[in-house]
């Protein structure tokens, strides 16, 4: 199968040292001195494209995306930052039959460690003397504050128990590859849980079992259905002709982003 790639960064690259791992050939490579205004993602370019990779910027990605799905190309969104145009592009997405897998976190620990804030969330949901936090570290290079997966975190924590206050803080320094950590403090005691990564692999490798799931679907999706299929996925986002979720807090903010035509220069 054909891969391209864009955004040719530090998760690009790697992503391109793993590929053939997962039967991917590499066709198309992507950074911003060809890909301005996604104007390098063009029918001639993408030709024999079966899935396409997006680790870019914040202010790139939702372009990018509105050409893939122009141009019918199953796509794979690693970027964070961009989430105020998430029910525009899920629409885009949708109209133009392609598929596509977004996650802010290509991590399978994280994918659990999401799984297990949402539940602690739900169960100390009528225990109101436990404060909630949500905390993550990242490299000094890391452009967006807090971190796409702390904001789905923190999400998953307040769907689990509507109006649930969490405070919330970062940090940027060195070249930590990422740690989240949520916890629930009382007067009584202290739970907490906590996702540390190792290195970039395990994103670069998550990423590229996505694009091999997604290849020849149709639909919108999370890593979670690529990772636990079987399961029914509760809160997960529409499917095709599938069960409605709430709208997440940044659902709810992008519906009324002001920068919504942006999108249209797609
Ligand atoms: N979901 C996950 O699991 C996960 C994991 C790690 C990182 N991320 C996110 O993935 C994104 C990339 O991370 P990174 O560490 O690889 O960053 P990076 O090293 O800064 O790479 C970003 C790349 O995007 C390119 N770019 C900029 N504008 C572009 C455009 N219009 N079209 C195509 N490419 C363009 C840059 O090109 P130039 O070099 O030419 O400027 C660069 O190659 C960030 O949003 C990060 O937060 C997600």
């Amino acid at each position: 199968m054909n891969l391209a790639i864009i955004g040719h960064g530090k998760m690009g690259r790697l992503i391109e040292q793993l590929a053939p791992e997962y039967g991917f050939a590499v066709t198309s490579r992507l950074n911003s001195a060809n890909n301005r205004d996604a104007s390098g993602i063009t029918g001639n370019n993408f030709a024999g494209v079966d899935v396409a990779v997006d680790f870019s910027t914040a202010a790139a990605a939702p372009h990018n995306i509105a050409r893939l799905a122009a141009l019918q190309i199953n796509t794979v969104v690693g970027t964070t930052g961009w989430t105020q145009y998430l029910p525009q592009v899920q629409a885009r997405v949708r109209d133009s039959n392609i598929g596509m897998v977004w996650s802010p976190n290509y991590s399978i620990g994280v994918n659990i460690f999401l799984q297990l804030a949402s539940e602690a969330s739900r169960r100390l949901a009528s225990y109101k003397e436990y404060g909630a936090w949500a905390w993550e570290i990242h490299h000094a290079a890391k452009k967006d504050a807090p971190s796409g997966t702390l904001l789905k975190v923190v999400d998953e924590m307040q769907r689990a128990d509507p109006g649930r206050e969490v405070s919330v803080s970062s940090n940027r320094a060195g070249a930590h590859p990422g740690t989240h950590e949520i916890g629930f403090d009382s007067a009584a005691d202290s739970l907490t849980i906590r996702h540390t990564a190792r290195s970039r692999e395990g994103f670069a490798r998550g990423a590229l079992l996505a694009a091999r799931w997604v290849a020849g679907k149709q639909g919108w999706f999370e890593f979670r259905d690529v990772l636990f299929a079987q399961d029914s996925a509760p809160g997960a986002l529409n499917r095709k002709g599938g069960a409605s979720a709430p709208p997440s807090s940044a659902e709810k903010q992008g519906a009324l982003a002001p920068e919504a035509e942006l999108l249209d220069r797609g």
